[in-house]
């Protein structure tokens, strides 16, 4: 992926700079991001849209992955940035990410949390439900600050993904259902509240999503529901179709290039408007496939057990803690050992070190014959692994490293145990 690649050494190399002499240098786990391939994908979408006469607006998914460093990558790129928590806006606003360009998510944000938003002047709030609606028109009055919003529409979608992961269906804690008539109810109750500017609508379907198939049948669904509102009399301008573009972890996977995504929802929205003055903005959300490819976790190889003739497992310094997906979501990582490139391989299967069996990060795989002390490197690591992370069995988090024209640098230092009892009373 991206600058990765193997050396002629027959080792990893990523983004110019060996694999072990990171771990060396930084300890393991670590995770490592190639800089280079996060911008490239922010420029794949902007570009996908450039040419087609819509305006756009490509907004970060920051649940997928999130520091300050990339906060100040995503604001020079020039997207604008989503968020689902205090805990993510307060990154995005301590890394001086312009207000403006903050979208506000979430099925459940706290008084404390609206607030925040409000304070800060962010670009919009995502409504999800009517008890929000009513909540942050009061908050909103209270302070007599005008707010866009965006209703969160839930379109009757089932995406073929993980169910963990699809959100778009009618029972789903997140939205509005259009079916069963509260989408238009809780416009109808945005467009005649003073201190709201109803600016448009929002569908997510699901995450990890190969097909257009499913975006297509959203979009038909929202431009209808966007219609409806605008023939009570209310104009809005923005239709936000999500993210959940697919990436490619294993050979099993096919995501399409990203232009096919795009062209896909756009050809679809221009079939449902008659005139060009009619179009709405398209906004998406990637997260997934910004940072996703361009993460690398090294780890250090250590206790080797066989089972003759049953399994061959060896076991590496980090596991659930920084890496909760395969065993949540059995996600197939792939992985190679970075520092060296035997032909001959064998069929192992790698184990984490957290006390628990499901904690497996990659079964059934063909490695070169290893040793304790071999760096292992397991490759797509860059969503939702370490904004997953957690101290299971006391666990430090890793180290995050990025790496740009052959410098690396450290973005997030590994915790230590004073850290972990840092909050203790
Ligand atoms: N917008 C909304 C409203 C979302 O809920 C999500 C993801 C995104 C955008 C970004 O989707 P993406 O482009 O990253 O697929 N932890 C899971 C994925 C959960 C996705 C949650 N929502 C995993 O590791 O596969």
């Amino acid at each position: 992926h991206g600058t990765s690649k193997i050396n002629g050494r027959g080792y990893l190399e990523i983004g110019g700079v060996e694999a072990e002499e990171i771990a060396m240098r930084y300890g393991t786990p670590v995770l490592v991001y190639d800089e280079e391939l996060i911008r490239m994908q922010c420029r794949k979408y902007k570009e996908a849209f450039s040419k087609s006469g819509f305006s756009y607006k490509v907004s970060y998914a920051s649940k997928a992955f999130l520091c300050k460093q990339l906060v100040k990558l995503i604001e020079e790129e020039g997207l604008a940035l989503d968020v689902v928590s205090g805990g993510e806006l307060y990154t995005a606003l301590q890394a001086d990410f312009p207000a403006e360009r903050i979208h506000f998510h979430g099925n459940n944000k706290t008084v404390q949390e609206i607030q925040m938003g409000l304070e800060a002047h962010i670009g919009c709030f995502v409504v999800d439900n009517f008890w929000e609606l009513e909540l942050l028109h009061t908050l909103a009055e209270q302070r007599r600050q005008k707010v866009d919003i965006l209703l969160r529409i839930t379109p009757g979608i089932e995406a073929s993904t993980h169910a963990y992961i699809t959100t778009g269906q009618d029972d789903s804690k997140f939205g509005f259902s259009v079916k069963n008539g509260q989408a238009l109810q809780a416009a109808r109750i945005a467009v005649n509240q003073p201190f709201y500017n109803l600016i448009g609508v929002h569908c997510h379907i699901g995450s990890q999503i190969f097909e257009t198939v499913g975006f297509v049948k959203a979009v038909e669904v929202m431009t209808f529901f966007f219609k409806r509102v605008q023939e009570e009399g209310h104009r809005m301008h923005v239709l936000n179709l999500g993210g959940g573009f697919g990436i490619r972890y294993n050979e099993d996977d096919g995501p399409l290039p990203i232009k096919e995504y795009i062209d896909a929802m756009i050809k679809e929205v221009e079939k449902a408007f008659h005139t060009e003055k009619d179009l709405p903005a398209i906004w998406i959300e990637p997260g997934r496939s910004i940072v996703g490819e361009a993460g690398t976790t090294l780890y250090t190889i250590g206790a080797i057990k066989e089972i003759p003739g049953v399994r061959k497992y060896i076991s590496v310094d980090g596991g659930i803690s920084d890496n909760i997906r395969p065993a949540l979501y059995k996600a197939r990582h792939e992985a190679m050992i970075a520092n060296r490139n035997d032909e001959q391989k064998e069929l192992v299967s790698v184990a984490g070190k957290c006390c628990e069996s499901g904690d497996m990060l990659v079964w059934d795989i063909l490695l070169p014959k290893v040793r304790s002390g071999d760096i292992l490197a397991v490759s797509c690591t860059g969503a939702y692994t370490y904004a997953m992370s957690n101290n299971y069995n006391k666990m430090p988090r890793p180290a995050v490293v990025f790496i740009s024209g052959g410098k690396v640098k450290q973005v997030i230092r590994r915790e230590t145990y004073e850290d972990l009892l840092r909050n203790e009373l």
